[in-house]
């Protein structure tokens, strides 16, 4: 039906005739000449019909917005003064011979052009999908996955696939369940990932694995998570840590050069114990130069209790944050930097800004100066480094309390006050905990298969807290783009780590007993990692939630506005499931 792509049709083609079919992008009748935007895939062609062919004319006035058509027509170069050099097809335009209606479009039941909402856009996704800012970013996520697989197929990594119906697989959200019909009241677990799979696959001596795969998780949804994503997961053989990093960061440089022509800077790697300290983030954002200071030493014996409480206390934090020139804050935005940092808890937000550095109480305007000495002043705004028409912040509260907000409040204030530099700041955060405490029991900061550092199995049941897994996140711009580990390789230890995790050895066999079983075979070491595939396409085309960058995304209430997805089973197929619906008064 045709020769060539609409986007396609240049210079080099002028007096050949071509077959062209695509949408209306725009019919005008210009005094006597139809010019057609015709419009697929790959871009925009003008076509101009005259009236010397009657028919065709016609039928051309009869065109309305988005009409599926076909095209015959002889390319010429426009007029030097018609060239538009902001198009590829810019330089020449097609007159039509021939014009065929393949299909008419009713009204489009939204109009582009004004501001639609997201829920108008998802339920009319096909319509939304033919935009080209839109259609140019489902093909940078193909070239972007196919690039992937290159750069993995080179280097020796097999593609397997895992399955989809299978059991629980622990990352830390709550599953998605289906019902089994042949066993009535069981469910699969829909994968949170293939953690587990992978990791028997390396058992199964496929040394080294990826698969471009989605995961499911039934979490709160934010601008970058989506209940059904996709990863590209990783697991190898045989490799340390730092292999994995190197081999990992290497594809996502490949993948930057080709794809964005960006040489991607070093990759500094960080311990999470300093990552937390200096930036309130296990994920920081490396653009931003304002960093968390300590000062509970300075302030320990202070009159002030909300400073000396927490700077007694071992899981306490006092900290500061610095904002350059941040002495023009207004009473009004210092309330509001208190209210945003009340968000993550903090009760209260104290502030010093400085007139002169060095000059004690006297060189500073502050509610808490009169708590200080000049001596703690001068201590406090020389560790900062401050300087006359800066602010310091203070947090001072729970160690969690104090991270999070000042950590928060350091990527607002950036923002605020226009900090951010360099276009790209990707880093490794290494060295993480093993285990976080909440409510009395630990949870495995990244996954319970992950391998400690340096212990025994006794060791780490002896002394959780002071455990550090070999797990690395990487960070691009304050998004944590891919997380992975060592693995644990010993039956011995991974009992340990469930034990830890409170989970009990007979609930440990009943879950995990194939993982335990298959430990107890020859179990090479492991490593491995998984990317966001949404989240790094969405970072390289700058786009602000990754539903920018899938082509049928669900709402933030995980729902599907075009399919109308979750809906109701009938009773037939309830019943044949084993399933009975309570209703929500009954
Ligand atoms: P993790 O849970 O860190 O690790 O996930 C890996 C990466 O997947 C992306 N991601 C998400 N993207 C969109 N929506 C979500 N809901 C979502 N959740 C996670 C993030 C994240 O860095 N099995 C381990 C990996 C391993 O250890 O090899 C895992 O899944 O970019
Ligand atoms: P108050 O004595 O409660 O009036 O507080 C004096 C100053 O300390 C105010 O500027 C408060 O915002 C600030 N403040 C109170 N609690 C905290 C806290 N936990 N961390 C930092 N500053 C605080």
């Amino acid at each position: 039906m045709r020769s060539h792509y609409c986007g396609n049709v240049t210079e080099t083609l002028a007096g050949q005739e071509v077959t062209l079919v695509g949408w209306v992008n725009r019919a005008r009748n210009m005094g006597g000449v139809v010019f057609l935007d015709l419009r697929d895939r790959e871009g925009i062609v003008q076509v101009v019909y005259d009236p010397d062919l009657p028919e065709v004319f016609a039928t051309a006035s009869s065109l309305k917005s988005e009409f599926c058509v076909q095209v015959k027509g002889v390319v010429r170069l426009r007029p030097d003064s018609q060239v538009n050099n902001n198009m590829t097809t810019g330089g020449i335009e097609v007159l039509g011979k021939e014009l065929t209606i393949i299909n008419a479009a009713a009204p489009l039941p939204i109009d582009f052009n004004t501001d639609v909402s997201e829920e108008q856009r998802l339920k009319y996704r096909y319509l939304d999908l033919r935009r080209p800012e839109m259609t140019a970013k489902m093909k940078f996520r193909a070239k972007v996955t196919s690039e992937v697989r290159r750069f993995l197929d080179d280097a020796g990594f097999m593609d397997v696939e895992t399955p989809i119906l299978t059991a629980a697989t622990p990352e830390g959200a709550r599953d998605y369940l289906v019902p089994s019909r042949t066993h009535k009241g069981q469910f699969f677990a829909l994968p949170q990932s293939p953690q587990l799979f992978k990791q028997l696959l390396m058992m199964a001596g496929m040394d080294k694995y990826y698969q471009i795969v989605k995961c499911f998780r039934d979490e709160d949804l934010r601008a970058d998570r989506q209940p059904e994503f996709t990863q590209i997961d990783i697991e190898t053989s045989f490799l340390t840590a730092e292999q994995v990093m190197a081999e990992t960061e290497a594809m996502i440089r490949t993948l930057f050069k080709k794809m964005l022509d960006v040489d991607l800077p070093e990759f500094p790697h960080m311990t999470y114990e300093e990552a937390m300290r200096r930036y309130g983030s296990d994920k920081p954002d490396l653009r931003n130069p304002l960093e968390l200071v300590d000062v509970a030493d300075l302030v320990k014996d202070v009159e002030f209790a909300v400073f000396a409480g927490p700077a007694n206390d071992p899981e306490g934090r006092v900290t500061t944050l610095r904002i350059p020139g941040g002495a023009s804050l207004s009473r009004k935005q210092l309330d509001d930097y208190t209210k945003f940092v009340g968000i993550y808890g903090a009760k209260g937000m104290a502030w010093i800004k400085v007139n002169e550095a060095g000059k004690g109480v006297e060189g500073v305007q502050s509610p808490v100066a009169k708590f200080l000495s000049d001596e703690i002043v001068n201590a406090i705004v020389a560790r900062n480094n401050a300087e006359a028409g800066d602010i310091i912040l203070f947090g001072a509260d729970s160690y969690k309390v104090v991270t999070d907000a000042m950590g928060a409040l350091r990527l607002k204030a950036g923002e605020d006050f226009n900090l951010l530099s360099g276009d790209w700041a990707p880093m490794w955060v290494v060295d993480f905990p093993m285990f976080e405490k909440a409510d009395g029991r630990y949870y495995a900061l990244h996954h319970p298969f992950t391998a400690p550092r340096d212990m025994t199995p006794a060791e780490l049941e002896a002394n959780p807290d002071g455990a550090i897994s070999d797990a690395y996140d990487m960070v691009l711009n304050g998004v944590e783009l891919g997380g992975g580990s060592v693995r644990i390789h010993r039956a011995e230890m991974q009992s340990a780590a469930f034990r830890v995790l409170g989970i009990s050895d007979e609930e440990a066999k009943e879950k995990f007993g194939f993982l335990l079983d298959a430990l107890k075979y020859g179990t090479p070491p492991h490593a491995g990692l998984a990317f966001g595939l949404d989240r790094l396409i969405m970072l390289m085309v700058g786009a602000e939630s990754i539903r920018e960058v899938m082509a049928f995304p669900k709402t933030t209430t995980a729902a599907c506005p075009m399919t109308n997805a979750p809906g109701f089973a009938n009773q037939e197929q309830l019943t044949e499931l084993g399933i009975s619906h309570i209703k929500k008064d009954a």
